[in-house]
This record gives C-alpha cells, structure tokens and sequence, in this order.
C-alpha cells in the first residue's frame, strides 16, 4: 500500500490539540494544496478564510454551539461558497450571472467545497497535524457572516480546526464497506443487516473509550435527523442572494 492510500485510510477526527503554532510554511503548503484541486467548469467558487486569532476562534467555537476544539486548535479555516468571485467574471463578460439561485449552483459549489475540504485534511494529515471537520458553524451562518465580515452571494458551508495532536483517539468503526460499494448498480439488499451489526460494533467503540453517554449509529440519527438540525441555513442563505429556487 502507499504512503497516500495509507494516510486516506487511517482517517481519523481530532477533538485535542496542542497549542503550539503551526507553522506559516506548513499552512502555505495546506493551502496550496486544497487551490490546486479541481472545480465545476473551473468556476474557483470556493474561498478560504483562515482564522488564527484566539479570541476570534473562541467566538467561532461558541457560534459553532460549543466546540471547545476550535478553540484550541490554532487554526481554523472557513469554507466557503463564493459566486461573488463568479459574479465578477460573469459581469466582466457582460452577462448577469443566475446559477447562484439554483439548487445546481448550491449543490455544485457544495461538491466543490468538500473537495477543498477534502484536500485540506489530507495535505494536514501528511504533515503529522490533526484535523476535524466542523459543519456547525451553520448553525448560526448569520453570525459567521458578521464575523468574517462575508458579502452577498457567499456562504459559510464548512470549516476545518487544524492543529498538532495532543491525545488521538481511535479509528472510528463504519457501515461494512458492502454498504458504501455497489458494483453495476444500487442494492439495498444488505443495508439492514449491516446496520443491526454496526449498531453493536459502534457500542462496543463507546465501551472502548469509557463514553457510557454512547448509544447505537441508528439511535443517534433519529435524534438528529428526524429535524432539519440546522433551519437557519435556507433563510440566512436566501438572504445572501442564494435562493436555491430555480
Ligand atoms: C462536513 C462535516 C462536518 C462535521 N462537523 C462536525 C462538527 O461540527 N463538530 C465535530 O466535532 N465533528 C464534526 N464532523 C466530524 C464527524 O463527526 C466525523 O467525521 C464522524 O463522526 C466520523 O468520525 P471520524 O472522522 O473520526 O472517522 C464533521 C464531519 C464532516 C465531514
């Protein structure tokens, strides 16, 4: 297996950090790496924000619903959707751009950001740094508009705490890989019995890390996903000029 494949496949979060710096020059190389990677028709409607400062990092963690790890961790970057860089090459042309009201544009700028988001974690894994993913900023996008000071026709979608690792933690178990690979085409077939089993493999994980607060994978969705779990995220983005209606 190679060095690439190997780092992919022992992805894990990182919720403790250090509070050493991390370095200019590695962060550079971060970002360097995550511009290089591809768009929808080349369109580069992604941006960064990177957010070193502490106070401002304490006040992500909060908007965030209380994540202590933004906190800690000294870097944090915003991603975001960003048709206002479009906008301004569709004006240079002399059309008025559209596409940031539709879902296509939603759903394409939202493939591209997690691309970035992708190529970000796995550039700062290379480099021995811990990485979490965080989508709870949409809990409060307005607050993080205000914050990164964000114009019409952007939007906060994900952000990433980069820092060095104070405590791992272990893999954490999935689905049985039969229910992410369908060859030729979709079966269900199996879905419900590797979810009875993953529902034990995922409290067996709890033990395992003393988290008597753990309950199974299936339990855990319908208390999340039985809500829209984050309603501000259709109002506040229409109101950024994203209306997501065409
Ligand atoms: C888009 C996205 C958003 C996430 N948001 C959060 C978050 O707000 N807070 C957090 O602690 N973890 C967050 N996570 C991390 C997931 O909880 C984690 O990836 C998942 O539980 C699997 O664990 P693992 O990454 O250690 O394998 C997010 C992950 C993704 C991909």
């Amino acid at each position: 297996m190679n060095d690439t494949i190997e780092l992919m496949q022992a992805h894990h979060s990182c919720r403790s950090y250090t509070n050493e710096a991390v370095s200019d020059a590695m962060l550079d190389e971060i970002i360097h790496a995550a511009w290089r990677g591809p768009t929808s028709i080349n369109a580069q409607e992604v941006s960064l924000i990177v957010v070193r400062d502490a106070a401002r990092r304490a006040r992500i963690a909060e908007i965030a619903g209380g994540q202590p790890w933004i906190a800690q961790a000294p870097v944090f970057i915003t991603v975001l959707i960003d048709f206002n860089k479009t906008r301004i090459g569709v004006e240079k042309a002399g059309q008025t751009q559209v596409i940031h009201e539709s879902m296509e544009g939603f759903g394409v700028a939202a493939v591209d950001a997690g691309i970035t988001l992708g190529n970000l974690m796995t550039a700062a894994r290379s480099q021995g740094l811990g990485i979490v993913p965080i989508g709870g900023i949409r809990r409060n996008p307005q607050a993080m508009i205000d914050l990164l000071e964000l114009p019409p026709l952007t939007f906060p979608l994900v952000g990433l705490c980069i820092g060095h690792i104070a405590a791992d933690a272990p893999q954490k178990p999935r689905l049985d890989i039969s229910s992410f690979r369908h060859d030729e085409r979709y079966d269900a077939g199996g879905y419900r019995a590797a979810i009875d089993s993953y529902d034990e493999t995922i409290m067996k994980y709890w033990q395992q890390l003393g988290r008597s607060d753990g309950i199974t994978w299936s339990e855990n969705l319908g208390n999340i996903l039985k809500q829209v779990y984050f309603p501000e995220v259709r109002p506040v983005a229409a109101k950024q000029g994203l209306l997501n209606d065409k």
